[in-house]
């Protein structure tokens, strides 16, 4: 039995833009996916799913994954969940060259589904992770990266790109451009988070930025522009400036307000944690409902995001510099 966890992530600056080329900069937090492979000797898959979500509901589920558990969630959500694991094992019986191996998989997650928060590619991360050394194998953190990076990618109909999962597995502060992933170094972050119970659809926010900017000049100006926000905040990172990476992550967020990813909730818990005093804040992932980010060090923001109406959970995770790891 080998249990491995990966962490989430938010996006500090430039999601929506790095769909265009920008650069963006995501963050490991410390809410992790734990994931347990066990090796079964008839070759049968089957998956144990607890805690899918902070205090939302609780899938127990045991069975195949073909047949989706009888649960008060949205069957799209478990199915998901669970096609993830799936393609997460596929990944791990071609990496250790056995494809007949068959497991008992048990996923726990602190951190809410379809949220903004990366929670299908820390699973993805800790599973290919947990069985393949179970299989004996270990992979680099690298081959990792790219194995999640192509399951999700299975899964997504090709819709994924590589900041989650390359985040997840390396863990810290995380710049993409492309397909050009790496580390890069920052200072503790202390991250409080408001999420409003809710999903926006990736899809058709992207879609909508796309026809934004096709039909408007300014509309593309503004993608630029999270680009300039992301290279200068990039900066403020390496100078340790808590306080100028704060005025870019509201910078960041007022831009995709302006192409029209933000949503009523997501603005009123940003406007909570302003006013409560943080550095900075910001809708983090594809926007429409989900999360916030906002930078700050005292109680202040946890605790007026608790009382703001739409605000579901409010809670802390710090930056986290650890990505993949084996739990036992
Ligand atoms: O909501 P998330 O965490 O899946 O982030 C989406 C980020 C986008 O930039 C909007 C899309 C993408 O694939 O990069």
């Amino acid at each position: 039995m080998t249990t491995a966890s990966a962490p989430g992530k938010v996006y500090l600056f430039g999601e929506h833009a790095v769909v265009y080329g920008e650069p963006a900069v995501p963050c490991a937090i410390s809410r992790r996916a734990r994931v347990t492979a066990e090796r079964r000797e008839d070759g049968r898959l089957r998956v144990h799913a607890e805690d899918l979500s902070l205090d939302g509901f609780t899938v127990e589920y045991s069975g195949e994954t073909d047949t989706p558990p009888d649960v008060d969630v949205s069957p799209d959500l478990v199915q998901a969940a669970m096609g993830y694991v799936d393609a997460a094992i596929s990944q791990a019986r071609e990496a250790a060259g056995t494809p007949e191996a068959g497991f008992d998989v048990t996923v726990e997650s602190e951190i809410p589904l379809g949220a903004g928060l990366g929670s299908s590619a820390a699973v993805v991360v800790a599973g290919i992770d947990a069985a393949t050394r179970e299989l004996g194998v270990e992979l680099s953190t690298e081959e990792i990266a790219t194995r999640a990076y192509r399951a999700e990618y299975e899964v997504q109909d090709g819709q994924a790109s590589r900041a989650d999962t390359f985040c997840s597995a390396t863990g810290g502060a995380v710049r993409v451009e492309g397909e050009d992933c790496r580390s890069i170094e920052s200072p503790d972050l202390p991250f409080v988070i408001g999420f409003d119970g809710g999903a926006g659809n990736t899809g058709e926010l992207v879609s909508g930025v796309r026809e934004l900017r096709e039909r408007y000049p300014f509309a593309a100006s503004t993608v630029n522009t999270i680009g300039d926000i992301v290279r200068q905040g990039e900066r403020a990172l390496g100078e340790e400036n808590i306080e100028e990476i704060g005025t870019l992550m509201d910078f960041n967020h007022g831009l995709l307000s302006a192409l029209g990813v933000s949503s009523r909730s997501l603005d009123r818990m940003v406007w909570a944690a302003r006013d409560a005093g943080a550095h900075g804040a910001k809708l983090t992932g594809a926007g429409g409902g989900g999360c916030i980010v906002a930078l700050d060090s005292t109680e202040e923001t946890e605790t007026a995001l608790r009382f703001t109406p739409g605000c579901e959970e409010g809670f802390r995770a710090e930056l986290d510099d650890e990505g993949v790891r084996i739990e036992q």
